[in-house]
């Protein structure tokens, strides 16, 4: 029996050796210890033993047992600390790697200029006004005295919804809508998106913007439009830039006028920027018509005032030097991140 303990003792620490893992481990615990074990069957054959032999084999026993149970424990210990630095190595966090960069969302081009222009004018005690892009022929076309056979009614320009209502082909209509809520004084100026039947090209857009300008006020005159809108020219594009105004005709401003400003790039001597001209339209601007007063219930007697127009997409291109209104809409973002 002593030499039978003795091979379970050898048979044991062999499993153990070759045990790899927890789990073979606790395999080996029951093939020895458990209560159907290997050792555990001797110990039910103790009985068959003489008295004399009876405690020198127990004591055997027991200490076989505790010897396979410490050896047990000292590998388990062994193995957790391989699985637990084999974890580390395999999930080893280097603090000191670059991270994920998420990209930032920036300023379209055109948001940019027209928060400088918003700046412009908001300096100037300007307030900011809007209206609805689905628009009473009334207000685009009727109030700002734009007769039935205006050229601008053609279907051509307009994209009609109803024939009474239609996409604003400007943002004069809230000139209108301004001026029938609001009492003179009024400084308002009024950005927003506007469409026109027209063909797509490096200049045009069916859909574009436009920011409206209107001052009302008793005593008003062209001097303080040009004032103004010189101020303005030079506040986007600096002290020493040149504008004039030129004659020009719109149905709900007299006189009108639009305003160019001296190219920057070529000083005025013509280059390709400016075609040529030496000079670089900005504006549609006048002194608002007395029939357009009246229609919003203004007495042309005691006020007047001034509006002025003018393209956001034109101005931008002119600022950044972009030679084709498409890219502002073609969302490329080697062209947007530019900017
Ligand atoms: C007007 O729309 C007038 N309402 C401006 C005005 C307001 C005059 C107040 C007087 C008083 P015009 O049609 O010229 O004017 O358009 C103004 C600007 O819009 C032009 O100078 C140009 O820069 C821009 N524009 C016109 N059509 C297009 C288009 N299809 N695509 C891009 N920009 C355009
Ligand atoms: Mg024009």
């Amino acid at each position: 029996m002593k030499q039978q303990l003795e091979a379970i003792k050898a048979a044991a620490d062999e499993a153990l050796r070759a045990a790899d893992s927890n789990q073979l481990i606790e395999s080996v615990r029951v093939r020895f210890l458990g209560k159907k074990g290997e050792l555990t069957a001797i110990l039910k054959q103790m009985g068959s033993l003489s008295p004399e032999e009876r405690p020198l084999i127990g004591q055997l026993a027991n200490q076989i047992r505790a010897d396979i149970e410490r050896e047990i424990a000292e590998r388990t210990a062994e193995i957790s600390a391989a699985e637990s630095s084999r974890k580390l190595a395999a999930e080893k966090l280097d603090v000191t790697m670059p991270g994920t960069k998420h990209p930032l969302g920036k300023k379209h081009p055109l948001e940019i200029v027209l928060d400088e222009v918003k700046e412009i004018f908001l300096g100037m005690g300007f307030e900011v006004a809007t209206g609805p892009e689905v628009e009473y022929d009334y207000y685009n076309f009727e109030a700002l005295n734009i007769p039935k056979n205006h050229p601008a009614r053609d279907t051509q320009d307009t994209f009609y919804i109803t024939p009474n209502i239609l996409l604003r082909t400007q943002t004069s209509p809230v000139q209108v809508r301004v001026m029938e809520k609001q009492k003179p004084p009024i400084r308002i100026i009024s950005p927003g998106r506007v469409y026109r039947s027209d063909a797509v090209d490096a200049t045009h857009s069916p859909v574009f913007h436009q920011i409206e300008g209107l001052v009302v006020d008793k005593g008003v005159t062209m001097g303080d439009l040009k004032g103004t809108l010189a101020e303005f020219a030079k506040r986007l594009y600096g002290e020493d830039a040149v504008v004039r105004f030129r004659p020009h005709h719109f149905p709900f401003t007299e006189p009108s006028a639009e305003m160019d400003t001296m190219c920057f790039a070529c000083g005025g001597k013509g280059c390709r920027l400016c075609k040529g001209e030496g000079w670089i339209e900005i504006l549609g601007c006048g002194m608002v018509h007395p029939k357009v007063l009246s229609n919003c219930g203004i007495d042309p007697e005691e006020y007047s005032g001034f509006a002025f127009g003018l393209g956001l997409e034109r101005i931008v291109m002119r600022r950044f030097g972009i030679d084709d209104l498409r890219l502002f809409y073609e969302n490329d973002q080697r062209f947007l991140n530019q900017f």
